[in-house]
């Protein structure tokens, strides 16, 4: 299953700022592991995917939003390993579809629009027995591929990358940052950059998540867990919230180290992580490795005031 996906190569950055901070910095480029299926979304699919497989089901179903790289990300990883997919999506339907959704259909994804107070019970195991009475026997992901078979799977990010002291992840759910402190040994560091508002509140999801994985028996790399950091303030409003600065960021950073951002995650970790460097945050001889999670999609789809701010920029 795993043959599909390329390597994701190691990428260092040098520049003034990283110089002056002396340290090493350096970006795991998931994003480039394959074109649809790629990010943290793949290791979070993963297992899924071969639950799903073993528990013999040809559907799988999932949740998200009009933009979500998850659902782009299933659409994708349905048609690769030839399982039917159903998109329930949070929301009116709107003509013409984005790109992401789109982008799903030509995947064989069946959307199926939910208002939001029933996608409120998106967890619900009445709302799963109405769906599975709908549309038959599927195999139910949760939104983001949020659970501890993605939390498994994130615990893969890592153990092929060289030496590093400290690793660096956008955090929503904290699924990925999760796995990734599964996989750390105790002279790493993680931190993890929410980008939901007042992001503190994910440390108890993350560590109830990480309660239950390590009671649920599943593999665990170092047979141990780190304890993380959680950096709230590079957040810029909030969920999928951007402003001039932050595009500025991403498109002089796309221009100087050819590393394209998404906006709603990686450009806030990355817009964060040389901040800090400039506040001399990091100690010198810290060798940082930067996770690129993906979600590049989500900017083609995303709407198009983000496009309208970007010309505004390049007018200036
Ligand atoms: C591109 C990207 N980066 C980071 C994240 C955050 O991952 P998590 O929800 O596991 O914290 C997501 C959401 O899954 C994402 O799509």
């Amino acid at each position: 299953m795993s043959s599909i996906f390329l390597p994701p190569p190691t990428q260092q950055i040098h520049c003034n700022i990283t110089q002056r901070a002396g340290i090493k910095l350096s970006v795991l480029r998931l994003d480039l592991m394959h074109p649809w299926v790629n990010g943290n979304k793949w290791f979070k699919l993963k297992y899924n995917l071969l639950e799903a497989e073993e528990k013999n089901f040809s559907q799988l179903l999932t949740f998200g939003g009009a933009y979500s790289n998850h659902i782009f990300a299933t659409a994708g990883a349905g048609k690769l390993f030839g399982l039917q997919t159903i998109g329930v999506i949070r929301g009116e339907e709107r003509l013409p579809l984005n790109p992401t959704l789109s982008f799903a259909v030509q995947q064989g994804m069946q959307l199926v629009y939910c208002d939001r107070t029933t996608y409120r019970q998106r967890h619900t195991t009445e709302l799963h027995a109405q769906l599975k009475e709908r549309y038959g026997e599927v195999f139910i992901i949760p939104e983001g591929g949020s659970n501890l078979n993605g939390v498994r799977g994130c615990t893969e990010i890592l153990p092929e990358v060289g030496d590093f002291d400290i690793v660096c992840v956008a955090c929503g759910t904290g699924t990925t940052f999760a796995g990734i402190l599964l996989s750390l040994t105790h002279k790493q560091r993680g931190i993890a950059f929410p980008i939901l508002k007042n992001g503190s509140f994910l440390q108890s999801e993350i560590d109830s998540l990480l309660q239950s994985y390590l009671a649920s028996g599943l593999p665990t790399p170092n047979n141990s867990v780190c304890t993380g950091e959680l950096i709230c303030d590079y957040h810029f409003g909030g969920y999928a919230k951007i402003n001039d600065e932050l595009l500025k960021f991403s498109q002089q950073f796309h221009q100087t180290h050819g590393i394209p951002l998404d906006y709603v995650y990686t450009a806030k970790m990355f817009y964060g992580v040389m901040d800090l460097l400039q506040k001399e945050f990091f100690s010198k001889g810290d060798r940082i490795l930067l996770v690129h999670t993906g979600g590049l999609q989500g900017n083609l789809a995303r709407d198009q005031s983000a496009l309208r701010i970007e010309q505004r920029l390049q007018e200036r």
